[in-house]
């Protein structure tokens, strides 16, 4: 896949995406160069929904569309959610968290009515091959390593909310045993593998065609 065809497949996704939202929908945007595709579609489109970002590089690519954001602490549901995926499998599960946004990213799909997750078909395959990107607990950072083999600290600053990014290299044949295992790890914040119920609807570019898929 060519970086111009990736970018091209993103701008289309971008714009379906945009597309789904309505001026009265308070909407959760998630992160990375995607999601930022989205706001700027939003923007050129004039939304006067109100948005809550999953991170600080969203909130920017909202804020410099020209989009009205709203406070997170205080909005307890959204209408919509749209975000990315680095890996979605064929059996409906998902891989996040390639930017270190996967904590904050669940936190608001799971708040969320709806959630779309917009992607390039070069993100589609048949099983997930992705190392799984965890977000840690700084406290007691060793002990934490030491219950995960294979586990990678990521060369990143802290996440907006101070935790340490890490990936777990581990094979994914049962996505759902390795999730229930790292849920249930002391020292893990959150994890990047999100479940086939949470990812239901999806925006899948194929070149400048976007196909609606739903489970
Ligand atoms: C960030 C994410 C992103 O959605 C994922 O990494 C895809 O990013 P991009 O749209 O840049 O390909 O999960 O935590």
């Amino acid at each position: 896949m060519s970086d111009q065809r990736d970018r091209r497949e993103k701008e289309a996704v971008a714009r379906s995406a945009a597309g789904l939202v309505t001026d009265d929908q308070l909407v959760a945007l998630g992160s990375g160069s995607t999601v930022a595709l989205v706001a700027a579609a939003l923007g050129e489109r004039g939304s006067r929904a109100r948005f809550a970002a999953a991170s600080p590089a969203t909130a920017l690519a909202a804020t410099s569309a020209g989009l009205t954001l709203v406070d997170d602490t205080t909005t307890a549901r959204y209408d919509l959610a749209i975000d990315g995926a680095d890996e979605v499998a064929a059996d409906g599960w998902a891989v996040k968290g390639g930017g270190g946004a996967h904590t904050r990213e669940r936190i608001l799909i799971s708040a969320a009515d709806r959630f779309v997750c917009v992607v390039g078909a070069s993100k589609l395959v048949d099983r997930l091959t992705w190392p799984v990107p965890l977000e840690l607990q700084p406290f007691a950072l060793a002990s934490t390593v030491e219950r995960l083999p294979g586990v990678v600290l990521r060369d990143a600053p802290p996440t907006a909310d101070g935790g340490v990014l890490a990936d777990l290299a581990v094979p994914l044949d049962d996505p759902a045993a390795v999730a229930a295992r790292l849920d249930a790890t002391p020292g893990i914040v959150d994890h990047g593998l999100f479940a086939p119920d949470v990812v239901r609807e999806l925006l899948i570019a194929h070149g400048d065609h976007v196909e609606h898929r739903r489970r």
